[in-house]
């Protein structure tokens, strides 16, 4: 009973079924070694001809765009009929949801799976993810878009974590800078958001915020110079995305990620850049009630990243806005809201739906307090030559 619920302040744990193997060719390797049996392939369009897939001689799927249902649902009738001991998914996040909900679907004969146990039934579920920062290739998550609706579904079973995560860095060496660097922000935002919920962080997860989010600050000036990752660098952003799913299986995002999947419901941005717009003010609207715990993390910072010491709430703030202006994020998200301004009220009537952030946000949440955050998160954007909203924090 205990793997469904997360973390209190009474009561903590760190649960991941997984297992992960990283370093350079290791999808290579599995497929060589293990040659596994009855495999069927669910790809990024882009492998259609890859060499890989190609010698691996097996049922193959290609997913062109992010999952919907009637996508799950096309790519289950091509794979079924071969009726697959092992699925590998390789590709983005969009690759390995599709791939996790038609692997819920061979298994239990649906997608709207929750919480169901792992009964040891085929197929496997292998993931080789070809970017960096869902944390998909390991979390117990997964999200089908409802186009008509434009809701998103979310469904959650920790039986769906891979079984195994390969960790190949040559996967990411096509990846474009603006990806690598919107991949590395949810992947920090997922490691830092689980370090400051209020109850239901752990000393578990904190460890991997420790160690995988320094990490992370000690790549972004390489992204945002878009100068090319070396191998261990590439490597860096994979086990910190790996982490960070594993991270957000067992404690709860926060109130960035609240507002920014509320805001992906009106404006068409992906997923981190709708994240980036409520950066600053939520920042500043917890950093007094979260600066003891951070400092440990800031520190850790300074020692790996030092090229942006000294690391703090207001320095990692900068050091994103800085990248995110150099590859034109910004811009991009700008000229998305021009395209599609977006509703201050139907932003906070979907907030106020998550009941969780009121729990686990560092600091009291009030609807006029929440509506001033988000506010200022929207008129960086509206208004680009706005000042950076300060007032946030002197309340
Ligand atoms: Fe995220």
């Amino acid at each position: 009973m205990y793997e469904r619920l997360y973390n209190t302040p009474q009561r903590h744990g760190f649960h991941w079924p997984g297992r992960i193997v990283a370093g350079e060719g290791v999808l290579a390797g599995w497929l060589n070694g293990e040659r596994p049996r009855g495999l069927a392939i669910i790809a990024d369009a882009a492998f259609a001809d890859h060499p890989l897939v190609l010698a691996a001689d097996a049922p193959l799927a290609l997913v062109c765009r992010e999952p919907r249902a009637e996508d799950a649902e096309a790519i289950l009738r091509r794979i079924a009929p071969s009726n697959p001991e092992t699925v590998l998914a390789l590709g983005g996040g969009a690759t390995l949801d599709i791939a996790k909900a038609v692997t819920a679907h061979l298994r239990h004969g649906s997608f709207a799976v929750r919480d169901v146990p792992r009964d040891g039934g085929a197929p496997a579920l292998i993931a080789a993810p070809t970017t960096a920062g869902s944390g998909s290739e390991t979390s117990r998550f997964f999200i089908l878009a409802d186009p008509a609706s434009r809701a998103k579904i979310a469904t959650r079973a920790w039986s769906l974590v891979p079984d195994l995560t390969l960790l190949d860095p040559g996967l990411l060496a096509a990846a474009p800078p603006r990806l690598l660097l919107l991949g590395a922000f949810d992947a920090a935002i997922h490691l830092w958001e689980s370090f400051i919920a209020r109850g239901e962080k752990s000393s578990f997860t904190a460890a991997l915020t420790l160690t995988h989010l320094p990490r992370i600050l000690a790549v972004l000036p390489e992204l945002a110079a878009d100068r090319p990752l070396s191998p261990a660098q590439r490597l860096a952003l994979m086990e910190a995305s790996a982490m960070a799913g594993v991270a957000i299986s067992n404690v709860r995002t926060g109130l960035m990620h609240t507002l920014g999947e509320a805001l992906s419901a009106q404006v068409n941005l992906p997923h981190p850049a709708t994240l980036r717009v409520f950066l600053a003010p939520v920042m500043a609207l917890y950093e007094h009630a979260v600066a003891d715990d951070a400092a440990p993390l800031w520190r850790m910072a300074d020692a790996v990243a030092p090229a942006g010491a000294p690391w703090s709430s207001d320095a990692f703030v900068a050091a994103w806005r800085e990248a995110f202006g150099a590859l034109k994020v910004d811009d991009a998200i700008a000229a998305a809201f021009e395209a599609t301004p977006p509703s201050l009220d139907a932003l906070m009537a979907a907030v106020a739906r998550d009941t969780t952030i009121a729990k686990e946000n560092p600091t009291p949440l009030d609807p006029g307090l929440l509506r001033l955050v988000a506010a200022a998160g929207l008129a960086v954007f509206q208004h680009p030559q706005a000042a950076h909203p300060a007032a946030v924090n002197a309340r």
